[in-house]
């Protein structure tokens, strides 16, 4: 009997013990290590919450939830607009920045019915910020030009998303035989901390050869400075690919289906062509206290031309050297996807609506390997979350959607009626 309690008592202390072992390493990965060395895009808040107007979120929701979200526009209801891109000629005189200005409000705003391919090489030689790391090699390696270049904004320490993706959607075998690069776009953080990362970094680049990185602040607000240095690397490292496709690290990207059945190889690649999901009549949010506000210095016009969600959008490669040019001569605009938008309209290029409205989505879709069969991006997604999924995808893709109308009949309409959409 004594002998028993006793033995119960130290097997009960030592599954309290194992226990608050376990909770401290618990503790130690989620609270003290991962947010550094990950910085875990995925802990986003809802922009919902934030999105409408007053509320300004922590610092670290700012830089991180800011993006993407309908929210930060005000929904225009007439469909039919034109173009906003004149809003810049009629105040400036046709100047051409010499050295380009990250701060966006002293660019001087250009004379954007000025096209003259003249001065072609030049322009795009002219980078806005020094490259610290550089792939000048990586499309000329091989023998054709690549069919797509993916180009992925990420921050020094996303590490794991990086990590994710090369072993996913990133993953060059995906399409081996014709061609198909990553590269993930940076730029520099400040500190000690930017300091370790960055070595981190250069190390990772000589590992992987799949980084690109210029000399400006990495910040929410630089990230059209960051777009512009893939659209630049394009013009002058891969001029030849087919497309091209900018998104995200916290992105689900089903480049199988974007290759395959949107892009379509065995097609001859489309030219001005640019595609993702089209924001069609927003405006400008002229609420004061929200953090997507656009002052009417910086955009008087009261639309904006019809933009595609920076989350994902994919175009044909002769825009990149088109578009890399005449933002030259355009307002830096900090909200990136808003900014390639008025590139195209002053272009005279209207982005072409995708096949079915469920293509491209900057909110997360929840997972089915039906659904995901059939899609190109969904939004917010944890790195092991991205494994996981991938992984279900690529073993279930011939029987993806056995249960899909079951699975349809019981989950769209309940979907649509909490509001999917709004998770962003
Ligand atoms: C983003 O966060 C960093 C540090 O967390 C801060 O220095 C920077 O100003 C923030 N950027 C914006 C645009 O708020
Ligand atoms: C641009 O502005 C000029 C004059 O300001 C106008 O004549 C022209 O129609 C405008 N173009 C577009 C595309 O709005
Ligand atoms: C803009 O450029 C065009 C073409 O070079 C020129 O004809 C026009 O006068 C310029 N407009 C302004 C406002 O500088
Ligand atoms: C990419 O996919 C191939 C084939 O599925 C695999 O062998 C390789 O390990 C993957 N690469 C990475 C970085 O995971
Ligand atoms: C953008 O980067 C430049 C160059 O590093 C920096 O001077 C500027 O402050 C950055 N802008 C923002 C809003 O972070």
């Amino acid at each position: 009997m004594q002998w028993k309690r006793r033995h119960c008592c130290t097997h009960t202390a030592k599954l309290l013990y194992l226990l608050s072992l376990l909770g401290v390493l618990f503790f130690l990965i989620h609270q003290v290590w991962l947010p550094r060395l990950t910085g875990m895009p995925w802990s986003r808040g809802h922009p919902l919450v934030y999105g409408g107007g007053a509320a300004h979120s922590t610092k670290a929701k700012w830089n991180t939830s800011a993006r993407h979200s309908q929210w930060r526009f005000v929904i225009v209801p007439q469909q039919t607009f034109k173009a906003d891109a004149n809003i810049s000629s009629r105040e400036n005189q046709g100047v051409y920045p010499t050295q380009a200005d990250p701060n966006f409000e002293n660019v001087l705003a250009a004379n954007t019915s000025q096209r003259d391919d003249a001065d072609l090489s030049t322009t795009i030689a002219h980078r806005l910020y020094p490259y610290i790391i550089n792939e000048p090699d990586k499309c000329a390696d091989n023998t054709a030009a690549p069919f797509l270049v993916l180009l992925i904004a990420t921050e020094a320490r996303q590490v794991e998303a990086r990590n994710a993706i090369r072993q996913t959607w990133g993953n060059e075998s995906v399409a081996p035989a014709l061609g198909f690069i990553r590269l993930f776009l940076l730029g520099k953080k400040d500190g000690e901390l930017g300091l370790l990362q960055q070595r981190m970094l250069e190390a990772e680049s000589r590992r992987h050869h799949d980084i690109i990185q210029q000399d400006f602040l990495d910040s929410y607000k630089n990230l059209t400075i960051k777009t512009l240095m893939g659209l630049n690397w394009v013009a002058m490292h891969c001029p030849h690919t087919s497309y091209v496709m900018k998104t995200d690290s916290d992105m689900f990207v089903n480049t199988e289906y974007l290759i395959f059945k949107l892009l379509r190889p065995e097609l001859e690649p489309r030219r001005n062509y640019f595609t993702g999901n089209n924001m069609r009549g927003y405006a400008p949010n002229r609420n004061k206290n929200s953090k997507w506000y656009m002052p009417p210095e910086l955009y008087p016009g009261d639309k904006y031309p019809t933009f595609c969600s920076g989350t994902g959008y994919v175009f044909s490669g002769d825009l990149a050297r088109k578009i890399y040019q005449v933002s030259l001569r355009i307002r830096h605009l900090h909200l990136e996807d808003v900014f390639v938008g008025i590139c195209l309209a002053s272009l005279g290029i209207e982005p072409t609506p995708p096949p079915n409205e469920f293509l491209f989505n900057h909110w997360r879709v929840s997972y089915s390997s039906c659904k995901y069969s059939h899609l190109i991006t969904s939004h917010g997604f944890h790195p092991n979350e991205l494994l996981k999924y991938w992984h279900h995808l690529q073993s279930n893709k011939r029987n993806a959607c056995i249960n899909a109308f079951k699975e349809r009949a019981g989950r769209t309409h309940l979907h649509r009626v909490t509001g999917e959409k709004s998770a962003e």
